[in-house]
């Protein structure tokens, strides 16, 4: 048997994700660009031993996961039995690097760790185009977090969603844009209302959803041109509209998604200040399905911006994450079965 140990970074979109052009097979609607970090990851062991009393065991961060947690994981584990022709139930031990209740812990770098863990478990080889496919059926964000630094994902235009695929933008080996991440944590807890449910309320009830749909290409075009160029202004510029119109539509669905509270909104204030006060810095925030707000900037700046968050009300504690490596093995192991 194979012990198969895997581990990922979560990785923030600066063009966002929002909406599927299928649900089943998890397709997105658009494109989106991202960046994966280094910090906020998962690492997670599996084994097709037969698991506990016929099911998939599933420990999450020491204790065992939720039912709705194991169930995804499970529907997952599923899909690679069949790929591999195998039917054993398997024991799944995940710890993510940030508490998962904190909002924070993310399903990307989950199911890119547990895509690469379980097809090397369950004794498959699959290249890294094919696992980014595999971990978008887990979660969509999860197909950018195969890769290291900024990514692509590809909307693609099969129905069997084997061109809806992500790609590292950079080429191996390039040297690394020294960007960073500064994560403003300003809520403890889980998010309200969970993003694969929200993006389905707002693509089914918003009248800006197509609106948001139609603009995101343009998006990905001048992204993909910052990226390539290393503007942080207009690579930051694109990440601030690109998140401001996908929460525009979630706000606009029936009935509205808010993810925000007091603090975001301090926190956004606080970014703009920053950019426009006397020694200006040049910092961009983006914010996902819930209340943080993460803010790209230079290395050089990172402390600047993180001591400046910090200060704002409501803001409990920041951090900063740099560019990291795509989804890796971290140990196999064979033992007797
Ligand atoms: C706001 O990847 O969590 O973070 O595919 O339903 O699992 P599912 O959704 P998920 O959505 C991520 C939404 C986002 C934007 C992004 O990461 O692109």
């Amino acid at each position: 048997m194979t012990v198969a140990t895997a581990a990922a970074g979560t990785n923030i979109a600066l063009v966002k994700y929002w909406g599927k052009r299928d649900e089943t097979l998890n397709l997105p609607a658009t494109g989106s660009l991202s960046l994966t970090l280094d910090r906020l990851g998962t690492r997670t062991r599996v084994a097709f031993d037969g698991g506990a009393r016929g099911h998939d065991r599933v420990t999450l961060d020491g204790a065992p996961a939720d039912a709705k947690v194991a169930q995804r994981v499970s529907a997952f584990l599923d899909r690679v039995r069949a790929r591999a022709g195998i039917s054993t139930r398997a024991s799944v031990v995940t710890d993510n690097s940030v508490p998962t209740a904190s909002g924070l812990a993310s399903s990307a770098s989950g199911f890119a760790a547990l895509a690469l863990a379980a097809t090397r478990a369950a004794g498959l080889e699959l290249s890294p185009t094919q696992l980014s496919e595999l971990a978008r059926l887990g979660s969509g964000s999860a197909a950018r977090s195969i890769f290291g630094g900024f990514v692509e994902m590809e909307r693609g235009a099969r129905a069997d969603g084997a061109d809806a695929v992500a790609h590292a933008l950079d080429a191996a080996g390039a040297p690394i844009w020294e960007v960073r991440l500064v994560v403003a944590i300003t809520a403890a807890g889980a998010k309200a209302i969970g993003s694969t449910a929200a993006m389905q309320q707002t693509a089914r009830t918003s009248p800006f959803y197509p609106a948001w749909v139609a603009g995101v290409d343009g998006d990905l075009t001048a992204a993909r041109a910052a990226v390539a160029g290393r503007d942080l202004a207009a690579l930051g510029a694109v990440a601030e509209r690109s998140a401001l119109r996908m929460h525009a539509s979630a706000l606009a669905a029936e009935p509205g998604i808010l993810y925000w509270n007091p603090a975001t909104v301090a926190a956004i204030a606080r970014v703009r200040a920053l950019r426009e006060g006397p020694a200006p810095i040049a910092a961009f925030f983006t914010i996902d399905a819930g209340p943080h707000v993460k803010v790209l900037c230079a290395a050089a700046d990172a402390d600047r911006v993180a001591a400046a968050l910090a200060g704002v009300p409501g803001v409990l504690r920041t951090l900063i994450a740099a560019p990291g490596p795509g989804a890796r093995l971290v140990e196999t192991t064979e033992t007797a079965a």
